[in-house]
């Protein structure tokens, strides 16, 4: 093998197995700007060297150059839909006719959470990903592979040794309703429709002719059914879908072995109860016949499987009516049109109030006070109105003008260059003011137990508190002046105040609310800096270099702490006693630049605390044996790793060994 070819090959295996730990697992092993740099030089070998490039190489998620049209795909498999049972009596008829065709008394059904995206199909062949498709009409679906390529969940290679020929995994391809969110908000900055919902957003994204589009897409996938398989994986649908885990994707962690429909109608039950809370949309639950010899004897109809049903949560729209629009001031000083609603009841949630997003919203929709509308809740975002039935109208309705002044503090208002939104750019605005602290004390944030929004506004509009830092300055005799304030209250509120001091330092970050830095990105920028205080003294050139930081949030963090009140904010909450904790610091350098791999049994310690030990000392633990390693511990029982290494000539230690030199410091 020529060097090139083996460093190529040791690269794409590599970088590749952080991939699978950083999405599947969540537990990387190397830092961004590390993995930069192996992409790098991925790319630059592979530009010298274009023969050598490989199917699975993780330079393929970029995306590759615009198509002119869709090819299509015949499936092998016809892709079927699936029949609904709306209620409880729809799904016992369901599984009564189950019964009387297979005969038996009960029967073992497995569940899972009906995602609402788009579905696909993948077919990999000798365990490389060949071809990505769209459902299309059941038999022909559109070839959308590069931009399936782009999903990082999606393995371009199966991971295992022996290999089926031909293995078609099919699942639903959703967005997170955070990256819908964030998806949508850019887009309105940029002055492009919003998409209506998370599944149009994720149909949208990958139905892109240009795969590059896809890849800034932040798209996922589950795996749930399946085409051609060339050889058996396995006797009853769950331990098909497990087998797919062991090939390297993410199963949905709601999928569940029931026996009898009861427990069906139960797990239907709990479904709804944690829809809101999950981070992604679905509509229902789907409920399969687990054992294969069964689908196989109750068969299909002309659209659908006999054995398998949707059935669905109750309906997430209604109609109801505008009784006024509000302008509301939020934590950035963007003001949004809201409308006040007459409550209605949507899904089991009482619905009063929906977001019009922006002027350019409210023009798109035709909005007037008094107009009835079509309102629908999904997920966690906020009630949305789909649509104005403009026939009902009596000419009584009135449109809404968009107030000259901020509605809250009556200072000017900007309408930012680039950007839809008419912003209060008044940073003391009382509005602003309060929706920072209450951000900040929120549960994804400093989770200060107990500070709720009414309590902010209290303490906001009493003069009790300016601004984050304050709370920290906060003493039982202010708390007792509200009203109904009572002793134990005002003692636990501080106590949580205090209490919060120690929170992560990527908590901090998040809860100082940069535009564009949720907790996701947080993380990552509280990986590459040791602190807040760090990551102010950064620059642009820095921050891109990090994997997954984009020009936006660059400058959004530059220009952030490029203001001195934020570092003056940042001071006083130090000196308040907020003293987060690192996220992780290497406490010396003695494995500084070393790249090791764990193989085998060790005896000594858990796989996780030598990977630890190595990071706290500087180095880096990675999965994979390449021409990168430097050192290769090798515990009892050890493999192909050990062997890799020996052909590439790579250091091997003992458990002892490492412990050893771990020591020497
Ligand atoms: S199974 C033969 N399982 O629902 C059964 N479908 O109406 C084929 N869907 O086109 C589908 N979650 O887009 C199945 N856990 C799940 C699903 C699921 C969502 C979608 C899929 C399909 C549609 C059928």
């Amino acid at each position: 093998m020529s060097n090139a070819k083996a460093e190529i090959t040791g690269l794409v295996e590599e970088l590749n197995d952080h991939n699978y730990r950083y999405y599947i697992l969540d537990d990387p092993v190397i830092s961004d700007a590390e993995y930069d740099r192996k992409m790098r030089r991925l790319e630059e070998l592979e530009k010298q060297h274009p023969e050598f490039k490989s199917p699975d190489s993780p330079t393929l998620r970029v995306g590759a150059p615009p198509l002119k049209v869709f090819s299509t795909v015949e499936h092998a498999v016809p892709m079927l839909s699936l029949d609904n049972a709306l209620n409880k009596e729809e799904i016992i008829a369901f599984d009564e006719r189950i019964k009387r065709a297979l005969e038996k008394s009960h029967i073992e059904y497995c569940c899972e959470v009906k995602l609402d995206g788009l579905a696909i199909e993948l077919t990999y062949i000798n365990g490389y990903l060949e071809t990505g498709s769209t459902r299309g009409d059941g038999t022909t679906g559109e070839d959308v592979t590069p931009n399936i390529k782009t999903i990082p969940v999606i393995p371009l290679k199966l991971q295992g040794n022996s290999m089926p020929e031909r293995v078609d995994i099919r699942g639903e391809v959703i967005m997170r309703t955070p990256d819908f969110k964030a998806l949508n908000q850019k887009r309105s900055e940029q002055g492009d429709p919003p998409f209506a919902n998370p599944r149009n957003a994720a149909a949208g994204s990958l139905r892109q002719l240009d795969s590059r589009i896809t890849a800034q897409r932040a798209l996922t996938f589950f795996p749930y059914g399946y085409g051609v398989l060339s050889e058996s994986l396995g006797m009853t649908h769950f331990e098909i879908v497990q087998q797919f885990k062991s090939y390297g994707f993410k199963i949905n962690s709601f999928m569940r072995v029931l026996d009898g429909i009861d427990k069906v109608i139960d797990y239907h039950s709990e479904m709804i109860e944690l829809r809101n809370k999950l981070d992604y949309e679905i509509d229902g639950i789907v409920v399969k016949v687990n054992d294969l010899t069964l689908q196989k004897k109750l068969g299909i109809r002309s659209k659908s499987p006999r054995w398998a049903i949707a059935y669905k949560f109750p309906a997430q729209q209604e109609t109801t009516r505008i009784k006024d629009i509000l302008a509301q001031v939020g934590r950035t000083g963007a003001i949004t049109p809201v409308a006040i609603l007459e409550p209605v009841n949507v899904g089991g949630v009482t619905v009063s109030r929906a977001t019009l997003h922006n002027q350019d919203e409210i023009k798109r929709l035709d909005a007037k006070i008094g107009d009835r509308v079509i309102i629908q809740r999904a997920g966690d975002v906020i009630p949305q109105i789909v649509k104005v039935i403009t026939e009902l109208r009596d000419g009584t309705e009135k449109p809404f003008h968009f107030p000259p002044l901020c509605p809250v503090c009556g200072k000017k208002v900007e309408k930012i260059e680039g950007e839809v939104a008419i912003r209060c750019v008044n940073l003391s605005c009382p509005a602003q003011v309060k929706e920072r602290i209450k951000h900040f004390a929120a549960k994804r944030a400093m989770d200060i137990d107990g500070l709720g929004d009414k309590l902010i506004e209290q303490f906001v509009d009493q003069g009790l508190i300016n601004d984050v830092a304050d709370l920290y300055k906060l003493q039982k005799k202010d708390l007792l002046k509200l009203e109904r304030m009572a002793d134990k209250s005002a003692e636990n509120i501080l106590d949580a105040i205090q209490e919060s001091r120690h929170r992560t330092e990527d908590r901090l970050l998040y809860a100082l609310g940069l535009r564009f830095v949720g907790e996701h990105v947080a993380r990552i920028l509280l990986k590459a800096f040791s602190s807040v205080e760090e990551l102010s003294k950064t620059n642009k050139e820095e921050l891109t270099a990090i994997r997954e930081i984009g020009p936006q949030v660059a400058d959004s963090v530059v220009s952030f702490f490029e203001q001195p009140e934020n570092i003056k904010l940042l001071h006083r909450l130090r000196t308040y006693g907020v003293q987060t904790k690192q996220l992780h610091v290497p406490s010396d350098d003695t494995f500084s630049g070393k790249t090791f791999v764990f193989t085998g049994t060790l005896e000594q310690l858990s796989r996780k605390e030598a990977q630890e030990l190595v990071e706290q000392k500087g180095g880096r633990a990675t999965s994979s044996v390449s021409t990168n390693t430097d050192y290769v511990v090798v515990g009892a029982n050890a493999g192909s790793k050990a062997t890799k290494a020996r052909e590439l000539g790579i250091e091997i230690w003992s458990e002892n060994d490492f412990l050893q030199r771990a020591q020497q410091s």
